[in-house]
C-alpha cells in the first residue's frame, strides 16, 4: 500500500492455514505484481507449485510490467514472507532460498530474535545481480549513503557519498552481535527443544478428538516449530473466546493467530469482507496459540496441558 499497491487477499488451506495455491490461481490478473505467501507457524508454503504458476506461459503473457524492474524480471515476484519460518525446511532446503526474495523477521517473539530486525534472503533470477541488489538495500537504509562508518575507517576510503534521500533502518551491531549467538545456538538446541515442546503437547492432546493439532511435519515439509495453533472442534468464536478467558484464569497467557485482516479497522474500511476469506474465518474463530518458547519447562508444558483440558471442559459442557 506504501507503494501504491491494492494487496488482494485470498483464503487459505484448511489444514495448514497457509495461502491456498489455486486460490491464488484464481486471483491473478493482469495488474498482479507479486504474490506474497506466508509461511504461517514456521511451516513453508506449497514454493513449488507457486513458483510454477508464475513461471506458466499464460500467466507470464498477462502479465503487465508497470517498471523498468518488473520488465526486467518479466514475471510475477515472489516475494516470501518467512517472519516465522528461519530454519524450516521444503523438500530439503531451508526457507530463504525457495523463491525469489524471502524476509525473516528477527523480532522479539521469533524463534531467532535480535529484539527487532530482520534479514531478506535475494535469489533473483538473471538478469538481476543478487550482490547488486543487496548494495542497493543497504543504500536504502543507511540515510542513502553509499559507505557505512566501518569502510570509511580504512585508508583511502573516507570519502562517501549520498545517492538518493534513503531511511535509517540499519541494523545495528550490537543487535547482529545478538543475532550471530542465537543463529550459532539455533539448530542444536533452540529448535531441538521447540519440537520436544510441541510433542508433547500433541501427545498429551491426540487423546482427545475435540483437538484438531497443527501439523509439523509431511513428506515434503519440516516446520521450525514457530508457533502451536491449536484448533478446537466444533466450537464458534464466542466458545473460544471464553476458553481463552478460562485458561487465563489458570493464570496462563495464550494468545491468537492472527485476527483475519478483514476484521481489521482500517482493512474493514478499505472495503474487505471477512465472508470473502471462509476457510481463514473457521480457523481463526476456533484458534488458541498455546505457549511455546525455549525456556519452557516441561513442568509448564504440562500445567498449560491441564488447564486447556480444564478449560475446553468448563466451556464446551457449559
Ligand atoms: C507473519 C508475519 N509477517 C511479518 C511480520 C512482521 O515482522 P517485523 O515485526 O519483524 O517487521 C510478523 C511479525 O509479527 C509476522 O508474524
Amino acid at each position: 500500500m506504501h507503494v501504491g499497491a491494492r494487496p488482494v487477499l485470498v483464503d487459505i488451506n484448511p489444514h495448514d492455514f497457509n495461502i491456498s495455491v489455486e486460490a491464488v490461481r484464481k486471483a491473478i490478473t493482469p495488474r498482479t505484481k507479486v504474490i506474497m505467501p506466508v509461511d504461517f507457524a514456521g511451516m513453508p508454503c506449497d514454493m513449488d507449485e507457486l513458483n510454477a504458476i508464475v513461471n506458466e506461459e499464460n500467466i507470464r503473457k498477462l502479465f503487465k510490467p508497470g517498471n523498468e524492474i518488473q520488465q526486467q524480471l518479466g514475471r510475477i515476484l515472489i516475494l516470501s514472507d518467512a517472519a516465522h519460518s528461519i530454519g524450516a525446511q521444503y523438500k530439503g532446503k531451508r526457507t530463504g532460498s525457495l523463491c525469489d526474495v524471502a524476509v525473516f523477521s528477527f523480532h522479539a517473539v521469533k524463534n531467532l530474535t535480535t529484539a527487532e530486525g530482520g534479514a531478506v534472503a535475494l535469489n533473483l533470477p538473471a538478469p538481476f545481480d543478487n550482490e547488486a541488489v543487496y548494495k542497493y538495500l543497504c543504500i536504502k537504509t543507511l540515510h542513502g549513503q553509499n559507505k557505512d562508518a566501518l569502510a570509511k575507517t580504512q585508508r583511502g576510503a573516507w570519502r562517501y557519498d549520498i545517492l538518493e534521500p534513503g531511511y535509517k533502518c540499519n541494523m545495528m551491531d550490537i543487535q547482529a552481535a545478538i543475532g550471530l549467538v542465537e543463529l550459532e545456538r539455533y539448530d542444536e538446541d533452540n529448535l531441538v527443544r521447540r519440537k520436544q515442546i510441541a510433542e508433547r503437547y500433541i501427545k498429551a492432546l491426540s487423546v482427545d478428538p475435540r483437538f484438531e493439532l497443527p501439523v509439523f511435519e509431511t513428506a515434503d515439509k519440516i516446520s521450525c516449530y514457530h508457533l502451536f495453533p491449536l484448533r478446537i472442534r466444533g466450537c464458534n468464536e464466542e466458545q473460544r473466546d471464553a476458553i481463552i478467558d478460562a485458561i487465563f484464569a489458570r493464570d496462563i497467557s495464550v494468545n491468537v493467530h492472527f485476527i483475519p485482516l478483514p476484521l481489521l479497522s482500517f482493512y474493514k474500511s478499505e472495503g474487505y469482507v471477512m465472508s470473502d476469506y471462509p476457510v481463514a474465518y473457521d480457523n481463526y474463530s476456533r484458534e488458541i496459540s498455546l505457549p511455546l518458547y525455549y525456556n519452557l519447562s516441561d513442568e509448564d508444558v504440562d500445567r498449560v496441558i491441564a488447564a486447556v483440558f480444564a478449560s475446553v471442559e468448563e466451556v464446551l459442557k457449559a
